[in-house]
């Protein structure tokens, strides 16, 4: 099979595009201009352009991925990423797209968690749930940027934002770190790196949706999927998890072999009516190299991603509806992307039998990358 690959490696979540033969262009380039400017901090738009000749970019505005050129089989370069072309989409009703979501990506139950007998009530705004960190979540504020240019290796494009203690309703100062390094084989890295100095609580992923044949060009119900997950995560009627793990085996949730995304979305299976479609945690088997891989026929685009986190939202985009258009003016129509959010299980600080992404250790700042 001839394909072109591009991964993903998230805190590492990599995503790794593969395609054609490429013909090398010689340098690596950062380059950077002007994307607006929020509260007198400018925003900038860097694109990054490895030897291939490929470019990514990434505003500081949420950290947030805007672009990603792939070559399909035969070499024609697309984007397949949804982004907009300029700063104003992401201040109107953008759903995350590219997005780094925090502090706690997904929902959590009535905005309540307790720690130690105390309550804290975040911010709602999903009904009556947080969703993705709340409104002023990490994916609305302005990151400082760097860039980390060693000598012989490809440069990091290093974000951090301090939150303060109690933003959004969660405890403890809280520095966070993401760094995406976009190297020459088409793989795009995403490394996290939070401390803090409360016992506090943390989810953070990028909410980049995916379509292979071109972000804005038809749905992604030909995408063939597959999700190296023995279970899922069921949810309410309001996307709330119940708290149990459902064996995937005989449910249109297994997608160990792969699967075309719309082959059985439509089944009258409960789950997926009360998601709306694709819409769920895949609890990762985390025993295998390569944590999903996604395939468009089409253009033979491949990408795999790879996540140490025990979770991965696989969501098919069934909340868009066309009125969101990016690049190029498309629309970005009713499953038109798919998104692989690597996380942890949505409302864990609510769900005892779920892995716990609590930060203890006060006041000695904890450092982690990937899973605690
Ligand atoms: C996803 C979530 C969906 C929806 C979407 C944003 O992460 O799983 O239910 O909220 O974000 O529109």
């Amino acid at each position: 099979m001839k394909h072109s690959g591009l991964l993903l490696i998230v805190t590492f979540i990599a995503l790794l595009f593969s395609a054609c033969n490429i013909e090398k262009e010689s340098d690596y380039k950062m380059i950077k201009e002007n994307f607006g400017e929020i509260d007198g901090k400018e925003v900038v738009l860097i694109t990054l352009k490895n030897t291939n000749g490929n470019t990514v970019k990434i505003t500081n505005y949420g950290a947030t991925v805007v672009w990603i050129e792939v070559p399909d089989r035969l070499g024609n370069i697309e984007n397949v990423t949804f982004g907009y072309e300029t700063l104003d989409g992401y201040l109107n009703g953008d759903p995350y797209f590219g997005s780094i979501v925090g502090r706690y990506a997904n929902r959590i139950a009535k905005g309540k968690f307790e720690i130690d007998g105390v309550e804290y009530n975040l911010a709602i705004n999903n009904g009556v749930n947080t969703l993705h960190g709340g409104p002023g979540g990490w994916h609305s504020v302005v990151w400082d940027y760097e860039v980390i240019d060693k000598k012989g290796d490809i440069p990091v494009l290093k974000f951090t934002y301090n939150s303060p203690d109690m933003e959004e309703g969660y405890p403890g100062n809280m520095i966070a770190e993401v760094e995406y390094i976009w190297n020459d084989k088409n793989e795009l890295h995403i490394n996290y790196n939070c401390s803090t100095d409360k016992k506090t609580v943390l989810n953070i992923t990028n909410h980049a949706y995916f379509n292979l044949k071109g972000a804005g060009n038809g749905d992604i119900l030909d995408h063939e999927m597959q999700i190296m997950a023995s279970k899922f995560t069921p949810v309410d009627q309001d996307l709330i998890p119940t708290g149990d793990n459902i064996v995937v085996e005989g449910t249109p949730f297994d997608f160990r072999e792969p699967h075309k995304v719309g082959e059985r979305i439509e089944e009258e299976y409960e789950q997926l009516i009360l998601g709306k479609g694709y819409d769920h945690n895949f609890v990762l088997d985390n025993d295998k190299e390569v944590d999903a891989i996604v395939y468009e026929e089409t253009s033979g685009r491949l990408m795999e991603m790879m996540t140490d986190q025990p979770g991965v939202q696989f969501y098919c985009g069934n909340f868009l509806d066309g009125t969101q258009t990016g690049h190029g003016s498309r629309a970005y129509n009713y499953r038109g992307g798919l998104c692989l959010e690597t996380q942890h299980y949505p409302d864990s600080p609510n769900q005892a039998n779920f892995p716990s992404w609590s930060l203890a250790n006060p006041l000695s700042p904890v450092r982690f990358i990937g899973s605690l």
